[in-house]
């Protein structure tokens, strides 16, 4: 069955055609990053806008990419939430149009089940059940995955995700939207041990996190320094770098607590913010001492991107799943 995948939820208009015999044929990604940039964040006015102008070509880019014509395509799958409402129905219009016209079954896939789906796209992909961290700009998500749809809610932020916070730690450094990567490249100057932060909630039981707290103290580090009038590329990158492991810390320390607690040794890494080397490593020193294994997805699929919602999509479309008439844009979605 050959599914084309749609992902317009956010700033990145992604599409992928995967077929369940052969595997991801092609993908490409549209990045708004630029054009947002000037606003220190996304406008979602602007991000639907420009979702209406690339996707049909890339659409048709995949297909030429993959040598398949519209009419290869036997079933559609688009993000239906959660998301931006105006992108989100960009990518169901799209996707209800062109499946009518051709025919075809389509789906609303969750976003984040995709996300946790990417790794399944690499070799050697986690075979059930496994632990899923789930990072994103939007989620910190602790969950027990028993298969597609098996899904067990083991603890989550209370407040600010993980990449919000990264986001806002940018932010308050003056570096530009989005701050996940810029803040781990800085952090990369930074000097060990100069700042420690706090390791929120870590010293209580559960799976639970906590980030508000966080980007507090960071917020005041900021300040103090600025006062002292020592906030200089130095300095900064000192505050990245406490701020980074912190994050990674707290992250790491939970997933060994979910590791210990389920008895499942598989943990698998996804969102955006896993594309973070300090936590990817951290994560696998920790499962290593477990005697258990980390898996993640290819950088460019662990922020947004088209091939995990034709996976995500592809499974649920050949168990028989499909959406009726009506577009699906879900704006808050629990998984
Ligand atoms: O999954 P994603 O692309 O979009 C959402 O569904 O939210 O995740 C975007 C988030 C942003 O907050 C971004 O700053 C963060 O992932 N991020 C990172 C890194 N790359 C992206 N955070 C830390 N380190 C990175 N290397
Ligand atoms: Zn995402």
């Amino acid at each position: 069955m050959l599914i084309l995948g749609i992902e317009t939820s956010c700033d990145e208009t992604g599409v992928a055609l995967y077929d369940d015999q052969q595997g991801l044929l092609a993908h490409a990604l549209y990045s708004q990053i630029d054009m947002h940039a000037d606003y220190g964040g996304v406008v979602p006015e602007l991000a639907s806008r420009d979702h209406v102008r690339k996707l049909l070509p890339l659409c048709d880019q995949v297909l030429v990419q993959a040598g398949k014509t519209r009419s290869d395509i036997e079933g559609i799958a688009y993000t239906a939430g959660p998301g931006l409402i105006g992108a989100l129905m960009v990518g169901g219009s799209v996707a209800h149009a062109l499946g009518f016209a051709l025919g075809v079954p389509v789906l609303g896939v969750h976003h984040m089940e995709g996300h946790l789906l990417a790794p399944m796209l690499e070799d050697n992909p986690p075979a059930f059940p496994f632990v899923a961290l789930l990072v994103s700009g939007g989620h910190t998500q602790l969950v027990r995955v028993d298969g597609i749809g098996e899904y067990e809610m083991l603890g989550e932020s209370v407040d600010d995700a993980a990449g919000e916070a990264f986001d806002k730690a940018a932010k308050m450094l003056g570096l530009d939207y989005p701050g996940g990567p810029r803040v781990a490249a800085l952090a990369e100057k930074g000097t060990e041990g100069r700042y420690r932060f706090p390791r929120p909630m870590t010293d209580r039981p559960g799976l639970d996190f906590s980030f508000s707290g966080l980007k507090t103290f960071t917020l005041n580090t900021v300040n103090a320094a600025s006062d002292a009038g020592t906030l200089g590329e130095q300095e900064k990158a000192d505050i990245a770098l406490a701020f980074e492991a912190a994050v990674v810390d707290t992250l790491t320390i939970k997933c060994r607590r979910a590791l210990q607690q389920t008895g499942c040794l598989r943990l698998v890494i996804a969102g955006g913010v896993s594309a973070n080397k300090r936590l990817r490593s951290a994560l696998e020193v920790m499962a290593q001492k477990l005697g258990g294994s980390v898996f993640y997805a290819r950088p460019e699929f662990c922020t947004d991107n088209g091939a995990m919602i034709a996976y995500a999509g592809a499974q649920r479309l050949s168990a028989g799943q499909r959406d009726g008439e009506r577009i699906v844009a879900v704006p808050r979605w629990p998984m």
